[in-house]
Protein backbone atom coordinates (compact mmCIF):
# COMPACT_ATOMS: atom_id res chain seq x y z
CA UNK A 1 0.00 0.00 0.00
CA UNK A 2 1.70 3.46 -0.89
CA UNK A 3 1.82 7.05 0.67
CA UNK A 4 -0.68 9.23 -0.74
CA UNK A 5 0.68 12.60 -1.37
CA UNK A 6 -1.76 15.01 -0.28
CA UNK A 7 -1.07 17.95 -3.11
CA UNK A 8 -3.91 19.80 -0.68
CA UNK A 9 -1.66 19.76 2.45
CA UNK A 10 1.34 21.02 0.61
CA UNK A 11 -0.35 23.53 -1.22
CA UNK A 12 -1.87 24.89 2.22
CA UNK A 13 1.49 25.18 3.94
CA UNK A 14 3.08 26.99 0.38
CA UNK A 15 -0.54 29.46 0.52
CA UNK A 16 0.35 30.01 4.55
CA UNK A 17 4.15 30.84 3.89
CA UNK A 18 3.06 33.07 0.99
CA UNK A 19 0.66 34.93 3.19
CA UNK A 20 3.80 36.21 5.16
CA UNK A 21 5.47 36.97 2.45
CA UNK A 22 3.29 39.21 1.05
CA UNK A 23 2.51 40.63 4.35
CA UNK A 24 6.20 41.41 4.36
CA UNK A 25 6.57 42.88 1.28
CA UNK A 26 3.86 45.28 1.69
CA UNK A 27 4.94 46.54 5.37
CA UNK A 28 8.87 46.95 4.04
CA UNK A 29 8.04 48.31 0.34
CA UNK A 30 3.91 49.08 0.14
CA UNK A 31 3.64 46.56 -2.72
CA UNK A 32 1.01 44.43 -2.44
CA UNK A 33 1.09 41.78 -5.26
CA UNK A 34 -1.39 41.81 -8.34
CA UNK A 35 -2.46 39.48 -10.41
CA UNK A 36 -4.75 40.09 -13.57
CA UNK A 37 -6.94 37.32 -14.78
CA UNK A 38 -8.34 37.37 -18.01
CA UNK A 39 -11.37 35.23 -19.22
CA UNK A 40 -12.82 35.27 -22.19
CA UNK A 41 -15.66 33.66 -22.92
CA UNK A 42 -18.25 31.54 -20.69
CA UNK A 43 -16.52 28.06 -20.69
CA UNK A 44 -17.84 26.64 -17.87
CA UNK A 45 -14.63 24.50 -16.40
CA UNK A 46 -12.49 28.13 -16.83
CA UNK A 47 -15.68 29.97 -14.94
CA UNK A 48 -14.53 27.72 -11.79
CA UNK A 49 -10.57 27.88 -12.18
CA UNK A 50 -11.12 31.60 -12.42
CA UNK A 51 -13.25 31.81 -9.39
CA UNK A 52 -10.75 29.39 -7.41
CA UNK A 53 -7.56 31.37 -8.71
CA UNK A 54 -9.76 34.54 -6.92
CA UNK A 55 -10.60 33.01 -4.10
CA UNK A 56 -6.76 31.93 -3.36
CA UNK A 57 -5.22 35.17 -4.33
CA UNK A 58 -7.71 37.13 -1.48
CA UNK A 59 -6.72 34.69 1.27
CA UNK A 60 -2.93 35.26 0.85
CA UNK A 61 -3.56 38.99 0.43
CA UNK A 62 -2.50 39.58 -3.52
CA UNK A 63 -4.89 42.06 -5.00
CA UNK A 64 -7.02 39.62 -7.95
CA UNK A 65 -8.11 42.15 -10.99
CA UNK A 66 -10.51 40.14 -12.75
CA UNK A 67 -11.38 41.03 -16.79
CA UNK A 68 -14.28 38.98 -18.04
CA UNK A 69 -14.80 39.39 -21.69
CA UNK A 70 -17.67 38.16 -24.22
CA UNK A 71 -17.18 35.20 -26.49
CA UNK A 72 -16.99 37.57 -29.44
CA UNK A 73 -14.22 39.80 -28.54
CA UNK A 74 -11.80 40.18 -31.34
CA UNK A 75 -8.38 39.91 -30.93
CA UNK A 76 -7.75 42.99 -31.21
CA UNK A 77 -9.47 43.87 -28.28
CA UNK A 78 -7.92 40.94 -26.39
CA UNK A 79 -4.51 42.45 -27.07
CA UNK A 80 -5.70 45.88 -26.02
CA UNK A 81 -6.28 44.67 -22.88
CA UNK A 82 -2.69 42.58 -22.34
CA UNK A 83 -1.05 45.81 -23.48
CA UNK A 84 -2.74 48.02 -20.52
CA UNK A 85 -2.09 45.41 -18.05
CA UNK A 86 1.61 45.15 -19.52
CA UNK A 87 2.07 49.13 -18.54
CA UNK A 88 -0.06 49.24 -15.40
CA UNK A 89 2.82 49.02 -12.51
CA UNK A 90 -0.11 47.31 -10.30
CA UNK A 91 -0.51 44.51 -12.04
CA UNK A 92 2.96 41.85 -11.72
CA UNK A 93 0.89 38.73 -12.96
CA UNK A 94 -1.00 38.19 -15.99
CA UNK A 95 -3.00 35.11 -16.63
CA UNK A 96 -4.83 34.34 -19.83
CA UNK A 97 -7.21 31.62 -18.95
CA UNK A 98 -7.05 28.62 -21.80
CA UNK A 99 -8.24 27.52 -24.30
CA UNK A 100 -9.42 30.73 -25.41
CA UNK A 101 -12.52 30.85 -27.78
CA UNK A 102 -12.39 29.74 -31.57
CA UNK A 103 -11.34 32.55 -33.50
CA UNK A 104 -8.56 34.08 -30.93
CA UNK A 105 -4.90 33.11 -31.57
CA UNK A 106 -3.54 31.43 -28.57
CA UNK A 107 -0.15 31.78 -29.86
CA UNK A 108 -0.64 35.34 -30.33
CA UNK A 109 -2.24 36.62 -27.07
CA UNK A 110 0.18 34.42 -25.24
CA UNK A 111 3.14 36.07 -26.97
CA UNK A 112 1.76 39.54 -25.92
CA UNK A 113 2.39 39.13 -22.42
CA UNK A 114 5.16 40.92 -20.83
CA UNK A 115 7.55 37.90 -19.99
CA UNK A 116 8.31 39.63 -16.72
CA UNK A 117 4.30 39.22 -15.85
CA UNK A 118 3.95 36.13 -17.64
CA UNK A 119 3.38 34.33 -14.79
CA UNK A 120 1.80 31.04 -16.01
CA UNK A 121 5.20 30.74 -17.66
CA UNK A 122 3.89 30.09 -21.27
CA UNK A 123 5.50 32.63 -23.34
CA UNK A 124 8.24 31.48 -25.55
CA UNK A 125 10.84 33.61 -24.37
CA UNK A 126 10.11 31.68 -20.52
CA UNK A 127 9.90 27.73 -21.92
CA UNK A 128 12.99 28.89 -24.00
CA UNK A 129 14.82 29.95 -20.48
CA UNK A 130 13.20 26.67 -19.00
CA UNK A 131 14.64 24.21 -21.64
CA UNK A 132 18.26 26.10 -21.49
CA UNK A 133 18.07 25.53 -18.00
CA UNK A 134 17.88 29.38 -16.92
CA UNK A 135 14.38 29.36 -15.97
CA UNK A 136 12.44 32.92 -14.96
CA UNK A 137 8.92 31.84 -14.70
CA UNK A 138 7.80 28.23 -15.04
CA UNK A 139 4.45 26.56 -15.83
CA UNK A 140 2.56 25.96 -12.55
CA UNK A 141 1.37 22.68 -12.87
CA UNK A 142 4.77 21.27 -13.43
CA UNK A 143 6.19 22.89 -11.36
CA UNK A 144 3.72 22.46 -8.35
CA UNK A 145 4.29 18.05 -9.34
CA UNK A 146 8.23 19.22 -8.56
CA UNK A 147 7.17 20.48 -5.33
CA UNK A 148 4.94 17.16 -4.55
CA UNK A 149 8.03 15.00 -6.14
CA UNK A 150 10.50 16.67 -3.11
CA UNK A 151 7.93 16.36 -0.50
CA UNK A 152 8.56 12.52 -1.10
CA UNK A 153 12.37 12.75 -0.44
CA UNK A 154 12.97 11.12 -3.74
CA UNK A 155 16.20 11.70 -5.16
CA UNK A 156 15.80 11.66 -9.28
CA UNK A 157 19.43 11.01 -9.81
CA UNK A 158 19.09 8.61 -12.90
CA UNK A 159 15.43 7.75 -12.34
CA UNK A 160 13.35 6.25 -14.95
CA UNK A 161 10.57 9.17 -15.72
CA UNK A 162 7.86 8.04 -18.16
CA UNK A 163 5.82 11.64 -18.85
CA UNK A 164 2.34 10.19 -20.46
CA UNK A 165 1.18 13.21 -22.65
CA UNK A 166 3.23 16.36 -24.33
CA UNK A 167 1.04 19.33 -23.76
CA UNK A 168 2.46 22.93 -23.48
CA UNK A 169 1.33 23.16 -20.78
CA UNK A 170 2.18 19.94 -18.44
CA UNK A 171 4.02 17.18 -20.71
CA UNK A 172 6.98 19.53 -22.49
CA UNK A 173 8.05 21.60 -19.48
CA UNK A 174 7.60 18.39 -17.01
CA UNK A 175 10.25 17.01 -18.95
CA UNK A 176 12.95 19.60 -18.96
CA UNK A 177 12.25 20.07 -14.87
CA UNK A 178 12.79 16.57 -14.13
CA UNK A 179 16.23 16.61 -17.09
CA UNK A 180 17.65 19.14 -14.57
CA UNK A 181 17.24 17.02 -11.46
CA UNK A 182 19.51 14.77 -13.96
CA UNK A 183 16.21 11.78 -14.61
CA UNK A 184 16.03 10.14 -17.66
CA UNK A 185 12.87 11.34 -19.61
CA UNK A 186 10.54 9.24 -21.81
CA UNK A 187 7.75 11.64 -23.11
CA UNK A 188 4.79 9.23 -24.16
CA UNK A 189 1.67 10.60 -26.45
CA UNK A 190 -1.20 9.08 -28.75
CA UNK A 191 1.32 7.34 -31.03
CA UNK A 192 3.64 5.61 -28.56
CA UNK A 193 4.15 2.26 -29.15
CA UNK A 194 3.47 -0.19 -26.29
CA UNK A 195 2.97 2.21 -24.06
CA UNK A 196 2.34 -0.33 -21.14
CA UNK A 197 6.03 -1.54 -21.24
CA UNK A 198 7.18 2.27 -20.88
CA UNK A 199 5.49 3.12 -17.63
CA UNK A 200 6.31 -0.84 -16.51
CA UNK A 201 10.03 0.79 -16.67
CA UNK A 202 9.25 3.51 -15.12
CA UNK A 203 10.54 4.76 -11.59
CA UNK A 204 8.04 7.97 -11.76
CA UNK A 205 5.43 8.06 -13.95
CA UNK A 206 3.65 11.63 -14.35
CA UNK A 207 0.07 11.16 -16.03
CA UNK A 208 -1.17 14.14 -17.90
CA UNK A 209 -3.66 13.17 -20.87
CA UNK A 210 -6.89 13.92 -19.64
CA UNK A 211 -8.20 10.42 -20.50
CA UNK A 212 -9.84 8.66 -17.48
CA UNK A 213 -7.95 5.74 -16.02
CA UNK A 214 -5.77 5.33 -19.09
CA UNK A 215 -2.61 4.47 -17.16
CA UNK A 216 -3.96 0.43 -15.46
CA UNK A 217 -2.62 0.16 -11.92
CA UNK A 218 -0.92 -2.84 -13.28
CA UNK A 219 1.78 -1.20 -15.70
CA UNK A 220 3.14 0.46 -12.40
CA UNK A 221 6.27 -0.89 -11.40
CA UNK A 222 6.34 -1.91 -7.85
CA UNK A 223 7.87 1.15 -5.44
CA UNK A 224 7.50 3.79 -7.98
CA UNK A 225 6.19 7.47 -7.87
CA UNK A 226 2.98 8.32 -9.70
CA UNK A 227 1.74 11.81 -10.19
CA UNK A 228 -1.46 11.99 -11.84
CA UNK A 229 -2.48 15.11 -13.28
CA UNK A 230 -5.99 14.25 -14.58
CA UNK A 231 -9.30 15.46 -13.55
CA UNK A 232 -12.26 13.45 -15.20
CA UNK A 233 -15.69 13.38 -14.59
CA UNK A 234 -16.80 10.05 -15.30
CA UNK A 235 -20.22 8.92 -16.02
CA UNK A 236 -21.52 8.41 -11.93
CA UNK A 237 -20.53 11.82 -11.50
CA UNK A 238 -16.92 11.43 -9.41
CA UNK A 239 -13.93 12.46 -10.49
CA UNK A 240 -10.97 10.29 -11.21
CA UNK A 241 -7.76 10.82 -12.55
CA UNK A 242 -5.47 9.36 -15.48
CA UNK A 243 -4.21 6.74 -13.65
CA UNK A 244 -6.47 3.76 -12.25
CA UNK A 245 -5.88 4.63 -8.57
CA UNK A 246 -6.96 1.85 -6.26
CA UNK A 247 -4.85 -0.86 -8.46
CA UNK A 248 -2.13 1.39 -8.69
CA UNK A 249 -1.77 2.40 -5.28
CA UNK A 250 -0.95 -1.29 -4.65
CA UNK A 251 2.16 -1.03 -5.91
CA UNK A 252 3.51 2.94 -6.03
CA UNK A 253 5.39 4.10 -3.23
CA UNK A 254 3.92 7.15 -3.37
CA UNK A 255 1.02 8.49 -5.39
CA UNK A 256 -1.37 11.63 -5.52
CA UNK A 257 -4.80 11.32 -5.33
CA UNK A 258 -7.43 13.21 -7.30
CA UNK A 259 -8.85 15.58 -6.40
CA UNK A 260 -6.52 16.83 -4.14
CA UNK A 261 -2.94 16.13 -5.58
CA UNK A 262 -1.77 18.31 -8.37
CA UNK A 263 -4.89 20.48 -8.65
CA UNK A 264 -4.52 22.74 -5.74
CA UNK A 265 -0.68 23.17 -6.38
CA UNK A 266 -1.20 24.25 -9.34
CA UNK A 267 -2.82 27.23 -7.83
CA UNK A 268 -0.03 27.28 -5.00
CA UNK A 269 2.56 28.01 -7.94
CA UNK A 270 0.16 30.28 -9.50
CA UNK A 271 0.62 32.34 -6.12
CA UNK A 272 4.09 32.30 -5.89
CA UNK A 273 5.37 32.61 -9.24
CA UNK A 274 3.37 36.45 -8.88
CA UNK A 275 4.47 37.13 -5.42
CA UNK A 276 7.99 36.76 -6.66
CA UNK A 277 7.43 38.82 -9.66
CA UNK A 278 5.73 41.86 -7.12
CA UNK A 279 8.96 41.17 -5.17
CA UNK A 280 11.77 41.72 -8.26
CA UNK A 281 9.26 44.60 -9.17
CA UNK A 282 9.51 46.06 -5.78
CA UNK A 283 13.15 45.37 -5.43
CA UNK A 284 14.14 46.98 -8.84
CA UNK A 285 15.65 43.84 -10.47
CA UNK A 286 14.64 42.73 -13.37
CA UNK A 287 13.02 39.30 -14.01
CA UNK A 288 13.54 39.70 -17.78
CA UNK A 289 16.41 42.19 -19.42
CA UNK A 290 15.10 44.05 -22.04
N1 LIG B 1 -6.06 26.18 -18.62
C1 LIG B 1 -5.80 25.00 -18.03
N2 LIG B 1 -4.72 25.11 -17.22
C2 LIG B 1 -4.31 26.38 -17.31
C3 LIG B 1 -3.25 27.11 -16.71
O1 LIG B 1 -2.44 26.60 -15.92
N3 LIG B 1 -3.17 28.42 -17.06
C4 LIG B 1 -4.02 29.01 -17.93
N4 LIG B 1 -3.85 30.29 -18.22
N5 LIG B 1 -5.01 28.36 -18.51
C5 LIG B 1 -5.15 27.07 -18.19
Amino acid sequence: MSNIISGKEVAAEVREGLKAEVEALVKDTGVRPGLAVVLVGDDPASQVYVRNKKKACEKAGINSIEHRLPAETTEEELLTLIGELNADTSVHGILVQLPLPDGLSEDRVLETIDPSKDVDGFHPYNMGRLVTGKPVFEPCTPLGIMRLLHSTGIDLKGKEAVIVGRSNIVGKPMAFMLLREHATVTICHSRTRDLKEKVRGADVVVAAVGIAEMVKGDWIKEGAVVIDVGINRIEDGSLVGDVEFATASERASYITPVPGGVGPMTIAMLLSNTVRSAKLSASGEKAVAS
